[in-house]
């Protein structure tokens, strides 16, 4: 049995300015909060930084020429806004924009579409001085940025992207730290989420100002929730993180409100000012509702949700057993293919989005060049196999996905993880910049031709 997809599904790769660019100084980039935070001691695992990552703003032709080589028809990649805007604001950058305009012209030349994100998390560090993602003023920022971009390049651009993970940049880099500017505090992680998604809003109109038959949409990732037993506390743990990390960011965008479950659990917590969502101001909601073409989302594991309420946890039956190591990639994360299936159906029943894209999708494994230089990274080869029929099945169930990018093209600066994670269908010397095709860009290219996957019975 063979598992086909229809013509017009894309088959695309994906990456990030700061993650693959390098050239942290040239042609007048500005330092962004991604910088600063290298700087700072214990932020990054291997103490490195994205100075020289894969010196892609020079390599950017050889880059190119591989993803044709691969076959790939669509390529998602990240403006550095440090770039356009060394300011933050004001003068945009006539290098910056020349870059990123010859790296759009090759692509098509090269018969690939470009899908634009404005903002993968490098915001010009000037506008951190200024009160960053908290402050109302960075989401205005972000329009006039979204607005320069798009002139340049809206007559050539099919696809734009505002964010990318607005959890995240939220989340990690402004509760837990763990993300640049490094901010830990809950209050200013839910300005952040609410300036972000606003911006979003804001800007989709003035993207499409700028340009003609193309498609605008936001990139979320999205974590299915599965109780660890049939308990209600651990039912009630799952609705929570659900909330958390899904509703959050789907209901605002699809229902115009936050959704009040949650609301009253940051309340309760002390996780809101006294004056609760002061931030949303009138006509924030009806902004970030606004219809858009299509909803990326970014795919990586599932998460068991167990109770810390519950009394006596050893006594109680834990129906899903904990991932064991070996079904994990090296970043821990679990393989569980299915759950794509899952969020995929959720977020077609509940939000009905008229378009979907699989944004990013893929797994960090060691795997490196043998003495011949070849690289057998077979579990990379099965994660893409399993993650795709999951696509594929819920395609049939009746979600509207319409395309699938590989998170990544090449192995590249892994924020906090530094260089020690390897996602990339190609391997990268970072010594060298030198690049070779993993056995996984080989499986794809076939999988591209083929427009098509063997079902699971067809596994070797
Ligand atoms: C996602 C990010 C992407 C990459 C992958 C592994 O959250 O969008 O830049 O780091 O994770």
């Amino acid at each position: 049995m063979t598992m086909k997809f229809s013509e017009e599904f894309v088959w695309g790769t994906a990456t990030s300015s700061f993650q693959i660019e390098g050239a942290y100084q040239e042609d007048h980039r500005s330092e962004s909060i991604w910088d600063r935070f290298c700087t700072q001691k214990g932020t990054i695992a291997d103490g490195s930084d994205g100075s020289t990552a894969c010196d892609h703003y020079h390599l950017w032709p050889q880059d190119i020429a591989l993803m044709r080589s691969i076959g790939v028809r669509s390529y998602r990649f990240s403006v550095a806004w440090p770039r356009i805007l060394p300011a933050g604001t004001g003068k945009p950058n006539e290098a910056g924009l020349a870059f990123y305009e010859r790296l759009v012209d090759e692509l098509l030349e090269a018969d690939i579409q470009p899908m634009v994100t404005l903002y993968h998390w490098d915001l010009p560090q000037s506008l951190q001085d200024r009160g960053g993602w908290p402050h109302r003023d960075t989401a205005k920022a972000f329009v006039e940025y979204a607005h320069i971009v798009s002139r340049r390049l809206g007559d050539r651009v099919g696809y734009w992207v505002t964010h990318n993970e607005p959890w995240c940049i939220a989340t990690l880099g402004h509760l837990t730290g763990d993300h640049a500017p490094g901010i830990k505090s809950a209050p200013e992680m839910l300005a952040t989420a609410h300036h972000v998604l606003l911006s979003h809003g804001w800007a989709v109109p003035v993207i499409r100002s700028e340009t003609s038959n193309t498609k605008v949409g936001i990139v979320v990732n999205l974590t299915p929730t599965y109780p660890a037993s049939p308990s209600d506390y651990d039912a009630e743990a799952a609705r929570s993180l659900d909330g958390r990390f899904n509703r959050w960011y789907l209901d605002p965008l699809y229902k115009g409100k936050y959704p009040e479950d949650i609301v009253r659990e940051y309340q309760t917590q002390g996780d809101l000012p006294p004056t609760g969502l002061a931030f949303v101001k009138e006509g924030d909601m009806k902004a970030i509702s606004i219809k858009t073409d299509f909803l990326g989302i970014n795919y990586y594991f599932r998460a068991i949700v167990r109770s810390e309420k519950i009394p006596d946890e050893k006594n109680l039956p834990r129906e899903i057993p904990v991932p064991s190591p070996e079904n994990c990639t090296d970043m821990g994360w679990e393989v569980y293919p299915d759950g794509l299936r899952k969020i995929l159906m959720r977020v077609h029943h509940d939000y009905a989005p008229p378009a979907i894209y699989i944004t990013e999708n893929g797994c960090a494994y060691a795997a490196g060049p043998d003495s011949n230089d070849h690289i057998k990274d077979t579990q990379r080869i099965q994660y893409i196999e399993s993650h795709i029929r999951s696509v594929h099945k819920a395609i049939t169930e009746g979600a509207p996905v319409m395309g699938y990018y590989l998170w990544s093209l090449m192995d590249n600066f892994e924020w906090a993880f530094g260089y020690t994670k390897r996602f990339g269908m190609v391997w990268v010397d970072f010594t060298t910049q030198r690049r070779i095709l993993k056995a996984s860009a080989q499986r794809y290219t076939e999988i591209i031709r083929e427009n098509a996957i063997g079902d699971d019975s067809n596994i070797s």
